[in-house]
């Protein structure tokens, strides 16, 4: 197992990574300073193949375990799901010694820990997540919320965790299309902070496409490391936080003009990665040769590199209505070389739309 540590003084955790780890949650827990009941928040899907091994690991080291489950689906996301939420943890008997445990994927703990952050003013938060996604990237740094009609995320908090676990063997379920969404963001992190991580990814793709548990867990620890460091400098997103935006700003814009419908998350990133190494090197930053190398890096993961179907001024009106952007200024996060990026806030229109352009295939201009 190995151990990360998120460092931000009173509220630091520990992320636990390794095989084989829910059946000693129950253990780890003893190590917290929390009371004894414990709510899990999961879904049907995730209950019905790790709720009991986490329930079983609870119960045997003394806690009082409740389970609460709310539907499959970013749409329930939702203010009425966690209105449910807070129905359960008053029946449950939650007091503020109390924890939740959020068992699943970004989904599931998004709300957890929203509901975590607001009932009682804060209870205890541990998350316990099982899509890679959510293990290199949204279990950890805090950001809970739920989705309001008038965009994704928009009613939320900063709410760190307690602690959390990833065990890498609830992978093997995952389905291919789930696990290569989540490879986009490690993608991104090696890109935006360490270009050794990025040539390791290079080297072992065959191997993290087949969970070889060791190139896995190499992979998990490094991207919650790089996670881990850009939040301890910027924890609620004034400044540095913002590169973990990379290839966020084109991918957003593709997510928006196909309504969420269409593309993973990791999908859209994967191709705005792409279109932020052309930005990039357009601007003179970027080398020919790194841009190339991610769009390898991004085709061996079996993610795409370019869209075909959709309106490039779509997606630059897009652009314009992202929730990042401010004062109606449009920021890229680009790169000078691999590992090392800048945030960016004038480029050309233009310039931004030729490189949308080019990443449409079949629409020769
Ligand atoms: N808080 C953050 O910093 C942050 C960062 C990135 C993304 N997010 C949020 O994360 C969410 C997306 O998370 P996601 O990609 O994990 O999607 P998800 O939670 O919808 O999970 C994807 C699917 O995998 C299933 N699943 C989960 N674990 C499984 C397992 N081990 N085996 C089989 N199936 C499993 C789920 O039931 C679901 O159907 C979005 O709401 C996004 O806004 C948050
Ligand atoms: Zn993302």
């Amino acid at each position: 197992m190995e151990e990360v540590k998120v460092d931000l003084g009173v509220r630091s955790y520990q992320i636990k990574v390794g095989e084989d780890l829910l059946k000693d949650i129950g253990t780890y827990l003893t190590e917290l300073e929390i009371g004894s009941k414990v709510l899990i928040i999961t879904n049907d899907l995730v209950d019905s193949l790790y709720g009991q091994e986490v329930k079983d690991s609870l119960k045997e080291v003394g806690f009082t375990v409740e389970v609460a489950k709310i539907g499959d689906g970013e749409k329930y996301k939702s203010l009425e799901t966690a209105q449910q939420l807070y129905d359960q943890a008053v029946v449950a008997g939650l007091d503020r010694s109390s924890s939740i445990l959020a068992l699943g994927g970004g989904v599931v703990g998004d709300i957890a820990g929203f509901i975590a952050a607001t009932y009682m003013r804060g209870v205890n938060f541990i998350q316990v997540p099982t899509t890679l996604l959510a293990q290199v990237d949204s279990s950890v740094g805090g950001k809970v919320a739920v989705n309001h009609a008038a965009g994704k995320n928009l009613i939320g908090d900063f709410y760190q965790p307690q602690l959390v676990v990833a065990d890498i063997n609830v992978l093997s379920t995952l389905e291919e299309k789930e696990l290569k969404a989540g490879l986009a963001e490690v993608i991104k992190y090696g890109v935006i902070w360490d270009e050794e991580f990025f040539t390791f990814l290079e080297d072992n793709y065959k191997e993290i496409l087949t969970l070889e548990p060791q190139q896995v867990q190499h992979l998990i620890k490094v991207s919650c490391q790089i996670k881990a460091a850009v939040v301890a400098q910027d924890e609620t997103e004034r400044g540095l936080r913002a590169i973990l935006n990379y290839g966020h700003t084109l991918g957003h814009a593709l997510e928006a003009v196909t309504d969420y419908q269409y593309y993973r998350h990791g999908e859209g990133v994967a191709i705005g990665m792409l279109g932020a190494a052309k930005l990039a090197h357009q601007i003179g930053w970027l080398d020919k040769a790194d841009v190339i190398r991610q769009q390898r890096l991004i085709e061996n993961f079996g993610l795409p590199t370019s869209f075909s179907q959709w309106s490039v001024d779509e997606i630059c009106q897009a652009l314009t209505k992202d929730k990042k952007v401010e004062d109606g200024v449009i920021r890229f996060i680009l790169a000078k070389e691999i590992g090392e990026v800048e945030i960016i806030a004038d480029l050309e229109e233009n310039l931004i739309k030729e490189v949308t352009q080019e990443l449409k295939v079949g629409d020769e201009k």
